[in-house]
This record gives structure tokens, C-alpha cells and sequence, in this order.
């Protein structure tokens, strides 16, 4: 039976902005870099001293560089100051023996080659396949991912000997990042501006996760709320918050800009994650939508949101009495079911815990709430709940899988990967929905 739910509007539309600050500290992005090696090439353009701190950042986030300078670079930056930052030799030209083969041990030490700044002529060499500098060897020789970062006037930029040559690279596979636009240091305003360091380490990072999710915005909402009574007491469940924390892990892994609104939990926050932390339902309703409005692709309700809470909770403690109380309830906004309603609306995926026919109740609980994906688990006998293991069922619109007992962690990855392919599914098929109407 097809779902009346409204189409998946948003696909790939811009790079995930939630890394430049946030939240929580744990906000760097830069977690696939740990232990990486990175040959950065610097070319003769003033943005080579911002790449003094390029190589900061990337020491700070745990990588190896080797920074290689073109002679022009030398002009621009000390090769000292690159040895200092880097704690690494500087290579600046050919050593006196040439049979050391240094392109060549530094093309095999590389896990990526970035060069940055990237000027006109560096471009321009690299697309004719020169081998006449040190860098330019290294790149030709690397046959791990090459990714530059132009920085020149924006008239250069624009003229059409470099448009081709970028053309070349980029239909060789060579990454371009930028340039942007801006005050140039020549006075002149327009495209040619380097990246900031700081946009070039989270894409370098990013090159390094699983991928399935690279560039997708993605919004998990995990752990308990707390619906107050009176000023000490609330009413709440015993979620842990865990599997909904593993979910927005396992979705960074696949390169996700991932945004998690919690509820009260003990947990770390996951690496690279941006973290909100609320504590009632409408509070964590709040959250969501301002993330919705910032913009958001994938939705994943793994929070365990109260449904009822005290309709009037008392401005002061309620004091014990001999006689039985009764407590007024009121329902709860559906968080989940409001972001399906919403206009545009992310891909929504909920989660159902359980008893009894899973199956059925996983298929009415999808198309009551109007999402695509439901993760449905038991929890018969207490199931489910504050354990580190689960199991899921997964059900979406003509199809159904199981996965298996297995930790939390191993389950979101899983759940993650399945996701990634329907989310897929969705977006492509919107995609050919607009071609074939337009
Ligand atoms: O209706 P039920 O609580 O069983 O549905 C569970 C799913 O709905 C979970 O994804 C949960 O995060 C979401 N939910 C919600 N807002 C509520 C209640 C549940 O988003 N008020």
C-alpha cells in the first residue's frame, strides 16, 4: 500500500555546517585524522601563511605531516616555521642525491596529498603532469587521493587556461576544494580566497570516514524525558540513552554531520557530534525544530519520549498526605510525527520497542506516524531497555529485515548502513520523479 507521506525534499543540498562550533566541546569533526599522514604541499601564494596553521590543526586532530614547499613558498613562509608546527623534516627541493627517491618515499608515505595553497602555476603544472619540482613529483607519483586548494586573484581564477586546467584535474579525480569568495589580498573582491584551515581539515578528515553518509545532515534524538510533577519530581523511563548515542556515532563513522538532542543520560558524548541537551518533551520538541528549520536531511527518533505528562505540575514540592492523590495527565506531542508533518521534511525514521507481533505493530506504528523507516525491538521481560545488546527489526514501506542480537554499537552501524541505502532509495527516486515531470 503506498504511504501518503509527503516527499523527501532535501538530498545532498549543501556541506553540513555544525562543525565550525557548537554546543559541546566534543565538536571538532576531525576524528578520522588520527594517525593519518599527510604530505602538504605549499605553493608560492600569501595564503601559505595560512597554512602555518592548517598544519596546527592538523597536528592537534592527531595526524603526521610532511609539508613539501615549491621554491616560490619559500618567499611567503619559513621553512621553519612548517618544521616547528610539524615536528617533521621541511622539504624545500631535491636533496644532493637524487637516488634517495625522495617523491617517491614521500608519495608512498602519504595517506592524502593536499596542496594548499594550490596558485595558478601550480595548477597549470599539475595538469600537465610536470615533474620538475619536488611537489610536483610527489603529487604525479602519490596514487593516494590528490586534493588542492586554489588561492589566487580572482581574475586568475577566472581566465580560461585555468578554468581548463581545473577542469582536467577534477575529471582526473583530483579533488578541488574552493576556492571562496572574498576581499582578496590584492584589494580585489571575488572568487580565489584559500578555504579556511579549518574547512580544509574537517574535508580531509571527512575523506577518510565510511562515506555512506558523507555531506548529510543528520538529527538523532536519544535517552528519557522528564515531565516535572513539582520541583523535585518528575516522570520518566529507563532509557539510557545508549542505543540512540550509538545511532549518531555510527552515523559521524559514515560521515554524517550529526546533531544528537538528548535528554538527561550518563553517556560521553560521541566523537565529532554535536550535542543539545534538553530535558522535557517540549524542550526537546523545541531543539528539533529549530535544527529542522537550520536544515536537515535524515531524521532518526530514538529518543524514549514521555507520552503523558502532569497537566498542571505544582510550583512547590507537593507535601505527603494520608489520603490517596491523584495525578492530572496530559498527552505529549509526537515529536516524531511532527517532523514527518513538517514542510520540507527529512527522511524520518522512528523507533518502536515492543511486545507481542512485532511485525504488525512495527508496520502500524510506521504508517500512523508516517515515516519511512521503523526500528522496531522487543522488549518483553524487560528487553531492550539499559542493556548494551539489542535486536532489531526494521520495516519500511514493501520490505522488512531482521538484524541480529548484537552490542548497540554493532546494531547503529548496521542500522546506519541500511538507512544510508534507503535514504538512497528515496533521494533517487525523487530525483527521477522531478526529471520525468520536468
Ligand atoms: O508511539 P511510540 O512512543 O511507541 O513511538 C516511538 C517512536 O516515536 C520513537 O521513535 C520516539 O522517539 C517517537 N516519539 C516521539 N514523540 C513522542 C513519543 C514518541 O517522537 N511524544
Amino acid at each position: 500500500m503506498a504511504s501518503r507521506r509527503a516527499p523527501v525534499k532535501s538530498a545532498r543540498r549543501q556541506r553540513p555546517g555544525v562543525f565550525a562550533g557548537g554546543a559541546s566541546g566534543t565538536l571538532t569533526g576531525m576524528e578520522f585524522l588520527a594517525q593519518k599522514q599527510i604530505v602538504l604541499g605549499v605553493s608560492g601564494g600569501i595564503a601559505a601563511y595560512k597554512s602555518a596553521e592548517l598544519v596546527r590543526l592538523l597536528k592537534g586532530a592527531a595526524a603526521r605531516v610532511r609539508v613539501v614547499m615549491t621554491p616560490a613558498a619559500r618567499e611567503f613562509v619559513g621553512a621553519r616555521t612548517f618544521q616547528a608546527l610539524s615536528g617533521e623534516p621541511v622539504w624545500c627541493e631535491w636533496g644532493d642525491d637524487r637516488t634517495a627517491m625522495e617523491h617517491i618515499e614521500l608519495a608512498r608515505w602519504a595517506d592524502r596529498v593536499l596542496v594548499a595553497p594550490a596558485t595558478a602555476d601550480t595548477l597549470a603544472r599539475l595538469a600537465q603532469g610536470r615533474a620538475d619540482d619536488l611537489l610536483a613529483a610527489v603529487c604525479l607519483a602519490s596514487e593516494r587521493p590528490l586534493a588542492v586548494a586554489p588561492a589566487m586573484n580572482q581574475a586568475m581564477w577566472r581566465n580560461p587556461a585555468t578554468v581548463d586546467n581545473v577542469g582536467l584535474l577534477r575529471r582526473r579525480g583530483v579533488e578541488v576544494w574552493g576556492p571562496a569568495e572574498g576581499e582578496q589580498a590584492c584589494g580585489e573582491v571575488g572568487p580565489g580566497r584559500m578555504l579556511e584551515p579549518a574547512e580544509l581539515v574537517r574535508r580531509l578528515s571527512d575523506s577518510f570516514s565510511r562515506g555512506a553518509l558523507a555531506g548529510v545532515r543528520v538529527l538523532v534524538s536519544a535517552g528519557p524525558t522528564r515531565e516535572p510533577v513539582d520541583p523535585v519530581r518528575y516522570l520518566s523511563n529507563r532509557s539510557s540513552g545508549k542505543m540512540g548515542y550509538a545511532v549518531a556515532a555510527a552515523a559521524r563513522e559514515a560521515g554524517a554531520a550529526v546533531t544528537l538532542v538528548s535528554g538527561p543520560v550518563a553517556l560521553e558524548p560521541p566523537p565529532g557530534v554535536r550535542v543539545l541537551r534538553v530535558e522535557t518533551a517540549a524542550a526537546m520538541l523545541e531543539a528539533v525544530q529549530a535544527q529542522l528549520a537550520e536544515g536537515c536531511d535524515i531524521y532518526i527518533g530514538a529518543a524514549a519520549v514521555a507520552d503523558y505528562r502532569p497537566a498542571a505540575p505544582a510550583a512547590d514540592k507537593i507535601k505527603k498526605k494520608a489520603e490517596a492523590m491523584q495525578l492530572a495527565l496530559e498527552p505529549v506531542t509526537d515529536i516524531l510525527a511532527t517532523v514527518a508533518r513538517s514542510e520540507p521534511r527529512p527522511f524520518c525514521v522512528g523507533f518502536a520497542a515492543e511486545t507481542g507481533d512485532l511485525m504488525a505493530w512495527a508496520q502500524r506504528k510506521r504508517m500512523s506516524k508516517g515515516v519511512e523507516l521503523i526500528a522496531a525491538n522487543p522488549v518483553d521481560g524487560g528487553r531492550g531497555f539499559d542493556h548494551d545488546d539489542n535486536e532489531l527489526l526494521l520495516v519500511w514501506e514493501g520490505g522488512s529485515k531482521r538484524l541480529e542480537r548484537t552490542s548497540k554499537t554493532r546494531l547503529a552501524r548496521q542500522l546506519v548502513d541500511e538507512i544510508a541505502v534507503r535514504y538512497a532509495d528515496a533521494t533517487t527516486s525523487q530525483g527521477n520523479h522531478a526529471e520525468h515531470s520536468a
